[in-house]
């Protein structure tokens, strides 16, 4: 297996502080890598290694077949950068930055004129390209330090918490963005605080915490760690709620939690026994409104896992 990237046993300490305690982070090619953990985690010592803005006391980094130590200028050249610490210039135009980065990447002006009103035009910043950036909304902002980060047409681009403070529905344009330029067979190395958006984008995810990755696996797997799938019942009468109670228990043998709004939910460790809940439900003559079978939430899968009790459920452990 070729890695567009792959980080091995990477180690960084500042003074007393263990930013990086033996990281591994890989991804395939085109494909995104999510990264997520909590403030503080390592998440962006990890990126800036990969972006050859710093050395690792130890532990090894390759991207595209590079080592990041030996070849940094290689390294730069096929890879973008964005986030906590994106170079726009906040006096100059959204133009003139996309130009400026185009020239520093040795585009002739011309082709990086040309490439920045591409961009531009992507990111539906045309508009607000002649505009000194001072004056962006924080989700234009994002935007223009995404597409900075493409200016040099990179195979790899590492996204620091691209939408970090931003309201929701921005935050699905970067998402939309950051798709767009994986179907064009990026790969992306993406941090994230937000588990809705490491399980929208990402194809793997290492959960890292404390400079350790504690987990690493897709969405759906790291989701098992929480032991298996929930069935939810939300009785049509309130007051079968006893009743239902009573069923899914007796059929999962787990707790059962009330979760508000009338709803019931049960761990099970096979979802074929929702078939069993259906015909228990229906010769008890109980009408449901809502009756589901789904995987815990990634919000779920941290706590779990961040709260140290996850030994016994881990299927994934790394
Ligand atoms: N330049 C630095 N000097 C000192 N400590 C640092 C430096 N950079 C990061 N750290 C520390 O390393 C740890 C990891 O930081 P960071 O990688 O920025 O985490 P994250 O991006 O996940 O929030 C934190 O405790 C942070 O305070
Ligand atoms: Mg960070």
């Amino acid at each position: 297996m070729s890695f567009a990237f792959q980080a091995t046993g990477l180690v960084k300490r500042f003074g007393r502080t263990t930013a990086l305690a033996g990281v591994d982070l890989a991804a395939e090619p085109g494909t995104v890598l999510g990264v997520l953990g909590p403030n503080g985690a390592g998440k962006t010592t990890a990126v800036r290694i990969l972006a050859t803005l710093l050395r690792p006391d130890a532990g090894t980094a390759v991207v595209g077949g590079y080592d990041v130590v030996k070849h940094p200028a290689a390294v730069r050249r096929i890879s973008g950068l964005t986030g906590q610490f994106a170079s726009v210039d906040e006096d100059l135009t959204g133009t003139e930055n996309l130009v400026l980065i185009g020239q520093l990447l040795d585009l002739r002006r011309r082709d990086a004129k040309a490439r920045a009103a591409q961009l531009l035009a992507d990111f539906d910043l045309s508009e607000a390209g002649d505009r000194p950036v001072k004056t962006y909304s924080g989700g234009m902002r994002r935007r223009l330090d995404l597409a900075a980060s493409l200016v040099g047409r990179p195979a790899i681009v590492y996204l620091d918490e691209p939408t970090t403070g931003l309201d929701p529905a921005k935050r699905e344009d970067v998402w939309n963005m950051v798709r767009a330029q994986v179907r064009e067979g990026t790969t992306v190395l993406l941090t994230t605080q937000y588990l809705e958006e490491a399980d929208a984008l990402a194809d793997e995810i290492s959960v890292i915490d404390h400079g350790k990755v504690i987990a690493h696996g897709t969405p759906a797997q790291l989701k098992h760690i929480v032991g298996g799938q929930t069935i939810s019942v939300r009785p049509a009468d309130p007051a079968h709620l006893e009743t239902v109670s009573t069923i899914l228990a007796k059929i999962s043998g787990g707790q059962v939690e009330s979760r508000g709004r009338g709803v019931l939910s049960v761990p099970v460790d096979d979802g074929r026994v929702l078939g069993t809940v259906v015909r228990r439900l229906e010769e008890a003559g109980i009408d449901v409104i809502e009756l589901s079978l789904h995987l815990p939430s990634l919000d779920e899968v941290f706590f779990t896992l961040t709260r140290g009790t996850a030994a016994t459920h881990q299927e994934v452990p790394v």
